[in-house]
C-alpha cells in the first residue's frame, strides 16, 4: 500500500515515551484544526479542546489518571471533552472522531501519542475535572499525552478477515 494518508493510519500506535522537547504552537494548532475537521451529527461539533502545557498541571492530570503516567515526562495533553446539551445523542462519537483525527496529524507530524479512556468512568472525569477547571456540564472523554517520540513501533494493520462479513453475517 503507498498511499501516504493509509501509510499514516497505518503507523499510528500508541506511543508513551518522548523526548523533552516541548510541542510547538504551530503543530498545536495543526492538530487541533485536524480534530475539528471530523465529522460530527448533525455538524453539531459538541467538543472542546484543554490544551495543557504546564509542568504542575501534567504532573497533576498523571496522578489523576491509573494507566496515565506517561504523562509525567510528556510535554503536552490535549483533553478531548464534550458538551452533551449540544449532542445528547452523539457527543461520545463525534468527540471520538475529533480524537482520532487528532491522533492521525501528530502521526503526520512526527509526533507521538496515546488515547486516555476517561469517560464513563465517574472517578477519572471528576479526577480530571478537578484538575481542569472543567464545568459539570462538560464531560472529558480522554486525555491524549503527547510529545516527540523516544520510541518506535512497527506500523501494522490487524486485519482479521474473521471480522469481515459480505452480503449477511
Ligand atoms: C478508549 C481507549 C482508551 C484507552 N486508554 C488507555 C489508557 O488509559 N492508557 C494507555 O496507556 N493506553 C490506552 N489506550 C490505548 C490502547 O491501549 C491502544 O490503542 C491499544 O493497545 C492498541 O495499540 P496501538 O494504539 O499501538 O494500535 C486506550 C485506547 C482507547 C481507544
Amino acid at each position: 500500500m503507498t498511499n501516504e494518508l493509509i501509510n499514516t493510519i497505518f503507523s499510528r500506535r500508541s506511543i508513551r515515551k518522548y523526548t523533552a522537547e516541548p510541542v510547538g504552537e504551530q503543530d498545536i494548532k495543526t492538530l487541533l484544526e485536524a480534530a475539528m475537521a471530523a465529522p460530527s451529527a448533525s455538524n453539531r461539533k459538541p467538543w472542546h479542546f484543554v490544551v495543557v502545557t504546564d509542568r504542575k498541571k501534567l504532573d497533576a492530570l498523571a496522578d489523576s489518571h491509573p494507566y496515565g503516567k506517561m504523562l509525567f515526562e510528556a510535554p503536552l495533553c490535549i483533553a478531548v471533552c464534550g458538551d452533551p446539551t449540544i449532542s445528547q445523542r452523539f457527543w461520545v462519537q463525534d468527540c471520538s472522531a475529533a480524537t482520532e483525527n487528532l491522533l492521525l496529524a501528530a502521526v503526520a507530524l512526527d509526533l507521538g501519542a496515546v488515547w486516555l479512556g476517561a469517560y464513563p468512568s465517574d472517578e477519572r472525569v471528576a479526577a480530571i475535572r478537578k484538575v481542569l477547571g472543567v464545568p459539570n456540564n462538560i464531560v472529558p472523554l480522554n486525555l491524549i499525552s503527547m510529545g516527540h517520540p523516544a520510541e518506535q513501533k512497527e506500523p501494522r494493520t490487524q486485519y482479521d478477515e474473521e471480522r469481515v462479513h459480505r452480503e449477511k453475517w
